[in-house]
């Protein structure tokens, strides 16, 4: 339990935390780094370059800071952020190294600001929320390694299948390669791939939704090319240049909290935009698997018919559905006889006329996409509770339409 006085202090140091927390976090990696190199092997290069981590972080420390008494608020951030770290192997003794970097970091930017009693009431309040995360993260674990088929951290699995999607889209069947059942997991979730790539400094994680129904036999993942812009994506062009059938990369068990929740009625809206189609394919096919009668809408927007994944087999199982309808949006039409529901973006008046009022909506894409979509649905009536989306990257603020 914290003191009354060290609540006191961490909360009227949020208005600064709020200002000042990109500085603080951008210190703080750098620190971190710089005395502890083998943290490299953990956290993504690419996220820290474009400070997305530094402000996802940043947004928590400042959450935690403001809700430092009401830690029950902040119960379903901690549990997206367990999930991340329990993909990536964080563990309990990496704790009070964050810790003290952190606090170096506050002390840093703050100058003599930060007295003894901030500092303080910081290291304390620190603790409390630290355990918090290592309790959320050890039953986690728990559920992990001692479910059917289930493992801690990671475990070898081999490329059974390489099958090209589309012109960016390359997906990989991965089966284990101790011939073990593969624990259930939920439509939705992702796993973390683990790569040691020659010519690399470090090893390299990276987590990909995986895009098939649950079953027992492999894990399908469908990665997108990143190549427009420079540098070109590590992992997407080392996995389509390198890795085939018959190749190792090591997998942790799914993680997440984006998933579809099956014990629900209501219409079910999947909208994706790009590859943010692999978490949908995985909720769809299940649906299809369980011949379900719900009213299903499956939206899709890709920049052209070249790069729009899975249209085959989308179609095929919406056929299959007794409820379902797809639409799809392409940016830019090849050619006149290209056919498609939406030329350029999906709309709020699109967005009113195909999706129902009493849906869940289920939204996964790029950053600015899921921000114009989600604004169109609050728009039109939807609630909070109504729409649950995925980041492919660390959560970052959204800019609604
Ligand atoms: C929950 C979740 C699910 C995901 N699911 C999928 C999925 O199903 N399919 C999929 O394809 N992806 C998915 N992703 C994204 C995936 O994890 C990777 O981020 C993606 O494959 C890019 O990784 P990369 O190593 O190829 O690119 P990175 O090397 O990580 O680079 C990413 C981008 O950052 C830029 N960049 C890199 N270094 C720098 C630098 N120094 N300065 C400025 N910019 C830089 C690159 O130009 C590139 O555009 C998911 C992510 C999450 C968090
Ligand atoms: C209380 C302490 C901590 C807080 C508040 C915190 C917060 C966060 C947040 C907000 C994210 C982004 C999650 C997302 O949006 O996906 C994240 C990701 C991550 N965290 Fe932590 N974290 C803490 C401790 C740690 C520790 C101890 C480690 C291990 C050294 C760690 C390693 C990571 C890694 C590797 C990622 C993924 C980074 C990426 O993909 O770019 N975190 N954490």
């Amino acid at each position: 339990m914290l003191s009354q006085k060290t609540i006191d202090i961490v909360k009227s140091t949020a208005p600064v935390l709020e200002v000042k927390g990109k500085d603080i976090t951008t210190h703080f990696y750098r620190a971190m780094f710089a005395d502890h190199p083998e943290l490299l092997n953990i956290f993504n290069h690419a996220n820290q370059e474009k400070g997305r981590q530094q402000t996802a972080l940043a947004n928590t420390v400042y959450a935690a800071a403001k809700y430092i008494d009401q830690l029950e608020v902040l119960v379903p951030a901690v549990k997206q952020i367990a999930h991340k770290h329990r993909s990536l192997a964080v563990k309990p003794e990496h704790y009070p190294i964050v810790g003290e970097y952190l606090l170096k970091a506050i002390k840093e930017v703050l100058g003599d600001a930060a007295t003894d009693d901030i500092i303080n009431a910081w290291a304390e309040a620190y603790g409390v929320i630290a355990q918090v995360f290592i309790d959320t993260e050890a039953q986690m674990y728990k559920e992990a390694s001692e479910q059917a088929g289930g493992w801690m951290d990671f475990k070898e699995f081999e490329v059974a299948d390489k099958v090209k999607e589309s012109s960016l889209i390359t997906s990989f069947y991965l089966k284990p390669k101790d011939g073990a059942q593969l624990p259930a997991f939920h439509p939705g979730q992702y796993i973390t791939i683990k790569l040691n790539i020659p010519g690399e400094e470090n090893i390299v994680n990276r987590q990909y939704s995986l895009s098939a129904a649950p079953n027992k036999e492999y894990y399908r993942i469908s990665v997108k090319r990143e190549a427009d812009h420079q540098p070109e994506g590590t992992v997407s062009n080392y996995l389509h240049d390198h890795i085939g059938k018959g190749d190792t990369v090591e997998v942790s068990t799914p993680a997440g909290d984006f998933y579809l929740a099956n014990d629900r009625k209501e219409p079910v809206v999947l909208i994706s935009g790009g590859v943010g189609i692999t978490p949908m394919m995985s909720m769809l096919e299940t649906l299809a698997a369980e011949n379900s009668k719900r009213e299903i809408v499956f939206i899709h927007a890709a920049r052209n018919e070249e790069a729009h994944a899975f249209k085959e087999h989308t179609e095929q199982l919406v056929r299959e559905l007794d409820n379902a309808r797809s639409y799809m949006a392409y940016g830019e039409k090849k050619d006149k006889q290209t056919i498609c529901d939406v030329e350029g973006h999906i709309d709020a008046e699109f967005l009113k006329e195909v999706v129902p009022n009493n849906s869940i909506c289920y939204v996964c894409g790029p950053v600015p996409f899921m921000g114009a979509v989600i604004g169109h649905l609050s728009k039109n009536g939807l609630s909070e509770d109504q729409i649950k989306f995925e980041f492919f990257g660390p959560a970052v603020q959204l800019q609604q339409a």
